[in-house]
């Protein structure tokens, strides 16, 4: 393991052992995995609704040419129906309008803005390399604000439902994927998630709920997101919970100021994707994400793969400097120079992935 001995001075729990103390193997991996989405829905993010919902898609407007004519764009409405009736947000999808073997494998990413193209979401050189790209708007599923009242928030309220906005947010991902699996020209064993920022996050903890994205890209996710919260540099969980309560549940603050008392850290949320693909990219100046604390999150995680016989992170045995990517193994980790954002680099980096 990298940094075995930063991770052994920082106090980091251990991921190959559960709860009650028995050692995690090969065999029993899958119930430590849905232990570690236990732990983080118990301490952290909150649950997702006990129920099977139904979707349905209808166009929002006629298909279109995109791209030079290169792709199409499809604007839908996605309705979900589940015990407290209907709920509908908009999904965009843009596929390659050729797609070999009428198939296109394809990348959800979760933004900040409705806008198409968006400056986080370069289609046109997406669509190059022979993938598609649905986007949905974060906002239309819950504000991004502390109230209970909007969106599918409001439908299903807390406390009677114990979770938050990133939780409902990777939710409505999972319900996008639903609607994905009713179609025949999407390539299922190469649907990936992605989001920059507290949106990183939310791919992480969507990846980690929903075992049907087989690739998960978090973007400077940091605090709360892949960067190991003991002793870390910028953001902290006091500081976190202070701006965005919402974004967890109340328990999470019972850590502000006690990090060395989490039960968990944040490589249980990056391993609980393994053995799946999971790349998580940072950036050389955003130090309130801490890029030490988020490579430290993945040399830890690396273990699940590692135990499962795959190639888990493939790096050095320090610290990452701009321009490190180290994204030959199934868990990936990379460092672009300059600041905190969502650049085409960044997607290359998730498409080199992707496409492998
Ligand atoms: C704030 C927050 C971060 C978050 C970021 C973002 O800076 O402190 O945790 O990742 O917003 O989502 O842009």
């Amino acid at each position: 393991m990298y940094l075995k001995e930063e991770l052994e001075r920082r106090g980091v729990p251990a991921l190959l052992k559960f709860e009650d103390g028995r050692e995690v193997t090969a065999e029993n991996w899958e119930e430590r995995r849905l232990e570690l989405v236990d732990i983080l829905s118990r301490e952290e993010y909150g649950y997702m609704p006990d129920e099977k919902f139904k979707v349905s898609a209808a166009e929002a407007a006629k298909p279109a040419r995109d791209c030079a004519g290169k792709a199409v764009t499809e604007r839908l409405t996605l309705t979900v129906s589940g015990s407290k009736g209907d709920f509908s947000f908009p999904l965009l999808i843009c596929t390659p309008a050729k797609k070999p073997g009428g198939k296109c494998p394809l990348v959800l990413l979760i933004n900040f803005r409705p806008d198409f193209p968006d400056k986080y979401l370069p289609a046109e050189e997406i669509i190059d390399r022979g993938v598609g790209v649905a986007m949905i708007y974060y906002n239309d599923i819950a504000l991004d604000k502390n109230e209970w009242e909007s969106g599918i928030a409001g439908m299903y309220p807390r406390p009677e439902y114990s979770w938050s906005k990133i939780t409902m947010w990777a939710w409505a991902a999972s319900r996008c994927m639903d609607y994905f699996e009713t179609r025949n020209d999407i390539d299922f064993e190469r649907v990936g998630v992605a989001g920059h920022s507290r949106l990183g996050k939310t791919a992480l903890w969507c990846g980690a709920n929903d075992t049907r994205f087989k690739y998960v890209f978090a973007n400077n996710s940091g605090c709360s997101g892949d960067a190991i919260t003991r002793c870390k540099r910028g953001e902290t969980v006091e500081i976190i919970y202070r701006a965005f309560p919402f974004w967890f549940v109340p328990k999470y603050n019972e850590y502000a100021g006690r990090e060395q008392d989490m039960p968990f850290d944040q490589h249980f949320v990056v391993a609980a994707s393994a053995p799946r693909v999971v790349v998580c990219g940072a950036a050389e100046e955003d130090i309130w994400a801490d890029p030490e604390s988020q490579y430290l999150s993945c040399c830890a995680a690396s273990q699940a793969w590692e135990l499962l016989g795959e190639k888990g992170l493939i790096g050095v045995d320090r610290y990452p400097e701009p321009g490190d990517i180290f994204t030959k193994g199934k868990l990936g980790f990379f460092m672009r120079p300059h600041a905190h954002y969502f650049s085409r680099y960044d997607w290359n980096r998730y498409l080199d992935c992707f496409l492998i």
